[in-house]
């Protein structure tokens, strides 16, 4: 079947398909925040620092890994560890993680879309008042926000790889920069919006510690969607003429630059409209601050543009972080996707109806999982603190079990499949890379270090989340 798996049409369809999957609300909304409050120069460094010296490597392995097998990620620890049972859950994982993340990831990108219209229908100010955001995530009209996106994400994915996740991304990712950079030159053309950049940029190393540098790494992870399988899947797409090295930086680069600018918009944004800002009111999680703190700083734009442009300003930043969370959310969905084709040998129309119908379901779990029904609102307890179904899955999958994923990839890649098989897979379409500092960089730190530290940062949160403990 390998002759005719679906294939990316263009080097530059690729990686915009695979940015747009890294690019989300993490890196629009989380990074600015964090890297503000956590020594802003400084963290910054050390976030480029993990994302090309830990995160590359992982992700040439992952893609490699697809590439080579023309598998889903099942489908890859299969193909390279095909007698031993013992490796098939890490396969198994791969496809369970993503299938869990997206599923709560549709309700916050759902919760982008409400916001958004509710912005164009002129209720920008009802939506800065305490008990909007409560009321909207248990509103009747989430089940109309959840349904359009599964036709979103449904219809992209149907046309599949080339006619529907390529060019989806052809098309947003290119608006999504051009809004991105649109909105930081309205700001930094504000008063006072240097105020902002000078507290965003200057160093100040006295702020990073043990607990920051573990909060960059595990932001540079998972902003690139290692450990997700998409990388394994989006592989599979490739042909053979691509270098993965080049393409792989590329994806690194425009993450980053994205999450860089949107702190030039976000930072600025918050100092110049709100200049008595107290930092530390800066709340530590993207969703509290894209849904209650940055309306406000929205409508107190109104002073100086009108209340329509600053209704404007604010439907363009929420249509910047749809695009970013649609463009995520095909990617991730595309992983069980491809699974179930693979696996069960049945067609991209079949398994996206398996997959998409099981999504909504589970999706709905999470949506109604703060308040509107008891059981999914108070679904267990540990930690010390009563979770909802949302908080679970987003507590296993996304924080623990990625790091998990990517220690095991990278076992994979470098114990079973082999260094000497990465390099040939990775000198494919590229000659130059054979023998360069990067092949000997990245034969070295993917069988030692790479993974030691991802171990770590798993063994870690497990302490932290579920026994309130920590080696930090
Ligand atoms: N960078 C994303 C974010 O900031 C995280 C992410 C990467 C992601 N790949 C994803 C989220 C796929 C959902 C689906 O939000």
């Amino acid at each position: 079947m390998t002759a005719n798996r679906e294939q990316f049409g263009s080097r530059l369809g690729f990686i915009l398909a695979a940015a747009g999957s890294a690019v989300g609300i993490g890196n629009l909304v989380g990074f600015p925040v964090n890297a503000a409050k956590n020594g802003g120069a400084a963290f910054l460094l050390l976030y480029a620092l993990f994302v090309f010296l830990i995160c590359l490597p992982v992700m040439m392995a992952e893609l490699a890994a697809g590439r080579n097998s023309r598998k889903n990620p099942l489908g890859a620890y299969q193909h390279f560890a095909p007698d031993n049972k013992l490796w098939h859950i890490g396969g198994w994982l791969s496809l369970v993680t993503p299938y869990m993340i997206a599923v709560f990831y549709a309700v916050i990108t759902l919760w982008v879309l409400g916001y958004l219209v509710a912005i164009l229908n002129g209720e920008l100010e009802a939506l800065t008042t305490t008990e909007y955001f409560g009321n909207f995530i248990n509103s009747p009209s989430i089940f109309i926000y959840l349904a359009l996106i599964a036709v979103m994400v449904g219809v992209i994915l149907h046309f599949g790889v080339k006619e529907g996740i390529e060019r989806g991304a052809k098309i947003m990712m290119p608006s999504l920069f051009i809004m991105l950079l649109g909105l930081v030159v309205f700001v930094l053309t504000r008063d006072n919006a240097m105020a902002g950049v000078q507290y965003y940029l200057i160093p100040d190393v006295s702020k990073i510690d043990a607990k920051v540098i573990n909060g960059a790494m595990g932001q540079a992870f998972f902003s690139l969607s290692l450990g997700m399988g998409i990388l394994i899947t989006y592989g599979s797409y490739v042909d053979r003429q691509a270098s993965i090295a080049n393409s792989a930086k590329m994806v690194a680069l425009a993450d980053t630059g994205v999450a860089f600018t949107a702190g030039l918009l976000v930072l600025p944004a918050i100092f110049s409209f709100n200049p008595n800002v107290n930092t530390a009111e800066l709340s530590d999680s993207s969703v509290s601050l894209i849904f209650t703190f940055l309306p406000k700083i929205f409508l107190a734009m109104q002073a100086s543009v009108g209340y329509w442009g600053a209704s404007i300003v604010a439907a363009i930043f929420f249509l910047l972080v749809f695009f970013a969370a649609l463009t995520s959310l095909v990617s991730i969905i595309e992983v069980p996707v491809s699974g179930v084709m693979d696996q069960k040998g049945v067609t991209r129309h079949q398994a996206l109806l398996m997959v998409g119908s099981t999504m909504v379901v589970v999706a709905l779990a999470c949506a109604v999982s703060f308040g509107m029904v008891d059981f999914f609102t108070s679904f267990i307890h540990y930690g010390g603190a009563s979770k909802s179904f949302f908080d679970l899955v987003i507590d296993v999958f996304y924080d623990t079990i990625l790091p998990l994923n990517g220690f095991l990839i990278c076992m994979l890649v470098v114990y079973r499949w082999k260094k000497a098989q990465l390099n040939k897979e990775l000198e494919q379409g590229d000659p130059e890379y054979k023998g360069s500092l990067a092949e000997r960089y990245i034969n070295f730190s993917l069988g030692t270090f790479i993974p030691v530290i991802l171990l770590f940062v798993f063994i870690n949160t497990v302490l932290n989340k579920f026994f309130s403990m920590s080696l930090i």
